[in-house]
C-alpha cells in the first residue's frame, strides 16, 4: 500500500514526462504530480494549450512532441525518471490510425523510455481493452498494452472506466442533451453496464504509480467508480438531478454506427464509431484485477460528480 509518510515520491530526483499532458486526464495527472513535488515535462503537439500549472517550487514545462515522431519522443523522455502515456485517438484521420498511435507509437515511446534509462512507465489504456476484439479501436488498445509490456518490462497499465469530471465528454454531453431532446436515444436497449470513475481519482492513481509509493506488485490496474449503472439508469439519474423527465427510446447499434460514421466527417465529431463500439459491451471492472482501493484511494461517489455536472450544464 501507499506509504503515506512519504508524500514526495520522486521529489528532487528528476523529471516525469507526461505525454498527452494537455488532455482531460493528462492535465490532472500533471497537477497531481506537481502536488507531489515532481517537475514535469508536459508533452503534446499543442503545448500552448497547457494552462499555467505550478505547485510550490515545482513547475510543468510544456514541450512540443508528437508521439508519431521518434525524434521528438527521444528528446521528450531524455533524462526522465518516469514517463506516462496519456495520448488519445478516438477517430482515425490520415496517418493518425489506431494502429499507429495506440500500438506502434506506444511501443516506440516505451522503447525510447527504456533506452533512456527511465525507471517507470505508465500506459493509460481502457477497461475492456482486448487484442482479439472485432472493434479496431478496442483491439488496438489491447495490442498496445501487449507491445508496451514487451518493450518496457515492468510497465504498468492503467485501465480507466469511462471518466467523469467537469468538462468531460460523456456525462456533460448527456446533461446538456437531456433538457433539449423530447426523446432521448439509447445505445441499443440501454442495458450496457457502466461504472463511471471520477477523473481526479484516476489522476491520483497514476501519480501514485508514477511515484512508486505502491507496495502492490501488479502490472494492470482497473480504475472504476463506486456504482454500476445501465446506460438507461445513468440517463435517468442525470435527468433526476436536472429535475426533468426523460423519455427513452432504444436505437439499434447498426443505426448508431451509420450516424457515427457520418458524424466523423466533422472536425470535432460529436459521435464516433469508437464510442458506439465501446457502448456495445459492459464497461465495468473485472473481478480479478487490482484498482483504486489497492492504491489506497477511496473512489468518490459518482452521484456527487453527476450532481455537480448537472448543475453546471
Ligand atoms: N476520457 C475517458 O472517459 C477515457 C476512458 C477510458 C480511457 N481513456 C484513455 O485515457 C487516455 C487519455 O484520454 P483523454 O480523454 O484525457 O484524452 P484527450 O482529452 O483527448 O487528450 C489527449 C491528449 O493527447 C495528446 N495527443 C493526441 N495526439 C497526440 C500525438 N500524436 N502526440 C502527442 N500528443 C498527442 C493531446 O494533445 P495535442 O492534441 O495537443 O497533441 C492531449 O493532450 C487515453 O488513452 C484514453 O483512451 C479515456
Amino acid at each position: 500500500m501507499i506509504n503515506q509518510d512519504d508524500r514526495n515520491g520522486l521529489a528532487g530526483e528528476s523529471v516525469v514526462t507526461v505525454f498527452g499532458a494537455t488532455g482531460f486526464l493528462g492535465r490532472r495527472i500533471v497537477t497531481r504530480l506537481l502536488e507531489r513535488g515532481v517537475d514535469i515535462r508536459a508533452a503534446s503537439r499543442h503545448p500552448h494549450q497547457l494552462r499555467g500549472n505550478a505547485s510550490g517550487k515545482r513547475r510543468s514545462r510544456p514541450i512540443e512532441a508528437d508521439i508519431l515522431d521518434p525524434s521528438s519522443i527521444a528528446a521528450a523522455v531524455a533524462g526522465s525518471r518516469a514517463v506516462v502515456n496519456a495520448v488519445s485517438l478516438y477517430v482515425e484521420r490520415d496517418e493518425q490510425t489506431f494502429e499507429r498511435v495506440h500500438v506502434e507509437a506506444a511501443a516506440n515511446l516505451a522503447t525510447a523510455s527504456r533506452h533512456a534509462g527511465v525507471e517507470r512507465f505508465v500506459q493509460i489504456s481502457g477497461i475492456g481493452s482486448d487484442p482479439k476484439s472485432h472493434s479496431d479501436y478496442i483491439r488496438a488498445r489491447g495490442r498496445g498494452e501487449e507491445v508496451v509490456k514487451a518493450a518496457f518490462p515492468g510497465a504498468v497499465i492503467v485501465r480507466p472506466a469511462v471518466m467523469a469530471g467537469a468538462d468531460d465528454a460523456f456525462i456533460s454531453t448527456i446533461a446538456r442533451l437531456v433538457p433539449l431532446l423530447p426523446i432521448y436515444p439509447l445505445f441499443g436497449d440501454g442495458h450496457t453496464r457502466l461504472q463511471p470513475v471520477h477523473v481526479e481519482d484516476v489522476a491520483d492513481a497514476v501519480s501514485r504509480l508514477v511515484s512508486g509509493q505502491v507496495a502492490i506488485d501488479a502490472s494492470i490496474f482497473e480504475c472504476v467508480g463506486t456504482r454500476i449503472y445501465s446506460f438507461q439508469e445513468l440517463v435517468q439519474e442525470i435527468a433526476t438531478e436536472l429535475n426533468t423527465r426523460v423519455t427513452l427510446m432504444p436505437v439499434p447499434f447498426p443505426l448508431w454506427r451509420i450516424l457515427a460514421a457520418a458524424s466523423e466527417g466533422f472536425a470535432a465529431a460529436p459521435l464516433t464509431r469508437t464510442q458506439v463500439d465501446l457502448m456495445r459491451r459492459d464497461n465495468v471492472a473485472t473481478s480479478d484485477l487490482p484498482g483504486l482501493e489497492e492504491l489506497g484511494i477511496q473512489p468518490r461517489d459518482i452521484v456527487e460528480v453527476i450532481r455537480m455536472i448537472a448543475h453546471e450544464a
